[in-house]
């Protein structure tokens, strides 16, 4: 079985993940110095690390003005390097962000394209003349609010940012474009990194025509998610997802596939598309599975927090998948408010126990092992203008002064709460009942499960107890495991199809034995049962 099916990939957002140099943000010398928490004390087997890139920040590095180097707040090459071999030598697998949409403005590509209508890497980015009556070529609106086209006041055009005016979007019709991407890829490649998260992957081609979007009467914002209102005034259907994309991702794959080969090391693209369709979802596999791996599954996110929603989320990944696909996982990233805030802070270890026993995937955001919430930050605080600081706060590492998170005495880019400072991974680690030990506990299971790691999923039914329960078996031939789980606040009882043991209980730090054939569940408790063969 290939690493990333069976393996656990955690998200590191760098600016707050651990500080190395004593500047209050994070950097690559800090993540080193984490690396054996992450891959012994915890046990995961990846790691997904957000943009490292020169970046005038103004989206927190998905604003890149250098593809391939280092922003200084983080490091520089020698440092990545080191955290690759490092990472290696733990083996640990190291994904970075690569952001085909747009580039920062200040990019030398950009500033090249708008110096002159003839420029030669003019094409390389999405530049439209204004209507007859000078407004934008259409009327699509941005994530970060407002209209997605800048004038230019320079050359007369207007050029396209999907983002903030200061992240123009490429053009992937063009092919000197589409070269400069693939080496882009082919660079960091070369420095050893095992795959790539690929941002907003469903948007890379628009329609040529740059129609207008039809207008939604009846906008609903998504609360899962963090957007401007604005951008739910329509339905995008014309400046994103346009089908021309999948010939791009598959030239993509063929050069992480070139590199799989000459390696013997499987390299991956992790498609980050929003919740769409089933049927939409699965095209970015590519119709001979030679698009992207997998693509990130937000449907899992946005499904709702009860047993109903979760339920038909999960079948319904598993019916969409084609024969030879991959199911994933993800409950937490770092533009959505945290687990423990969208489903309150009783759903969080029922929540642990869902994401790592399911069949696929599975990618965890950093602090969800510790049960984090969201820290409150007044919006005329807001560093990030949608808000998104709240998901992003420093991880607390011990319970003193900064969390360990920086220095004693250094502002810390964002606060560390004494909230944060009380689920510090040090007091989590002196308490085997503290959400870390759950996870540790959960993720030994997992590893040293075949049932976990490969088994089939079959639902069970949950009969009277079905509205606040979700249970399902994992089956492989050596093992067939039980996962029972009571997300409501009631005690309840399930039915298991034969007698078997407890292996791990969300609430209990030892495992009571065998129950027979009925589990009773404390409300929020989940537990794993091993069938009797
Ligand atoms: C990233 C966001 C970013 C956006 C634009 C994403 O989905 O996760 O943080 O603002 O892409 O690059």
């Amino acid at each position: 079985m290939t690493w990333w099916r069976r393996a656990v990939i955690y998200e590191i957002y760098p600016r707050s993940f651990a500080d190395g140099n004593g500047d209050g943000i994070g950097d690559i010398r800090g993540i080193i110095g984490r690396l054996d928490y992450l891959a012994g004390t915890l046990g995961v087997d990846a790691i997904w690390c957000g943009p490292l890139y020169p970046s005038p920040q103004v989206d927190f590095g998905y604003d890149i003005s250098d593809m391939t180097d280092i922003d200084p707040v983080f490091g520089d090459l020698a440092d990545f390097d080191e955290l690759v071999a490092a990472a290696h030598a733990r083996n640990l697998r190291v994904i970075i962000d690569f952001v085909p949409n747009h580039t920062s403005d200040r990019h030398p590509w950009f500033v090249e394209s708008r110096s002159s209508r003839d420029n030669p890497k003019r094409d390389w980015y999405v530049w439209a003349d204004p209507k007859p009556d000078g407004s934008p070529p259409s009327n699509w609106t941005s994530e970060q609010g407002g209209s997605t086209w800048e004038l230019d006041e320079h050359t007369g055009q207007y050029y396209l940012h999907s983002f903030h005016r200061a992240q123009p979007d490429v053009n992937w019709r063009n092919p000197e474009l589409r070269a400069a991407m693939l080496d882009v890829l082919r660079f960091w490649l070369d420095r050893g990194v095992d795959g790539f998260r690929i941002d907003v992957l469903h948007m890379i081609a628009k329609h040529p025509e740059l129609r207008d979007n039809p207008v939604r009467e009846h906008p609903e914002p998504n609360p899962t998610d963090r957007q401007h209102p604005d951008y739910d005034t329509q339905w995008h259907v014309h400046d994103r997802m346009h089908p021309d994309l999948h010939g791009y991702i598959r030239e993509m794959r063929a050069v992480l596939d070139e590199y799989s080969e000459r390696t013997g090391r499987e390299r991956i693209a992790i498609g980050e598309i929003e919740a769409m369709p089933w049927d939409a979802w699965v095209a970015y596999l590519g119709e001979e599975l030679d698009g992207v791996h997998f693509t990130f599954n937000f449907n899992f996110i946005e499904a709702g927090w009860d047993a109903e929603s979760l339920r038909g989320s999960i079948e319904a990944q598993e019916a969409a998948l084609p024969a030879g696909a991959w199911p994933n996982y993800v409950l937490s990233n770092l533009d959505r408010p945290r687990l423990a805030t969208r489903n309150g802070p009783d759903s969080v270890r029922v929540a642990a126990m869902l994401l790592l026993t399911l069949r696929g995937t599975p990618t965890l955001y950093y602090g969800d092992e510790l049960g984090l919430a969201d820290i409150d930050i007044p919006p005329a605080q807001w560093q990030d203008p949608l808000g998104r600081d709240q998901e992003r706060a420093p991880m607390p590492w011990t319970a003193r002064d900064n969390g360990g998170f920086t220095g004693p005495g250094v502002r810390p880019w964002l606060p560390v709460t004494a909230e944060y400072l009380s689920r510090s991974v040090e007091s989590q680690l002196a308490d085997e009942g503290s959400v870390l030990g759950l996870y540790r506990r959960l993720l030994a299971v997992r590893r040293a499960s075949p049932a976990l790691v490969d088994g089939d999923h079959e639902p069970i039914d949950t009969g009277a107890a079905g509205k606040h329960c979700l249970a399902y078996l994992r089956r492989h031939p050596d093992q067939t495991l039980a996962v029972l789980l009571n997300l409501g606040p009631d005690e309840t009882t399930i039915e298991l199809p034969a007698p078997g043991g407890v292996v791990l209980s969300s609430h209990d730090p030892v495992a009571t034995t065998g129950p027979g054939t009925a589990v009773r569940l404390r409300g929020y408790e989940g537990v794993i049962v091993e069938i009797a063969q």
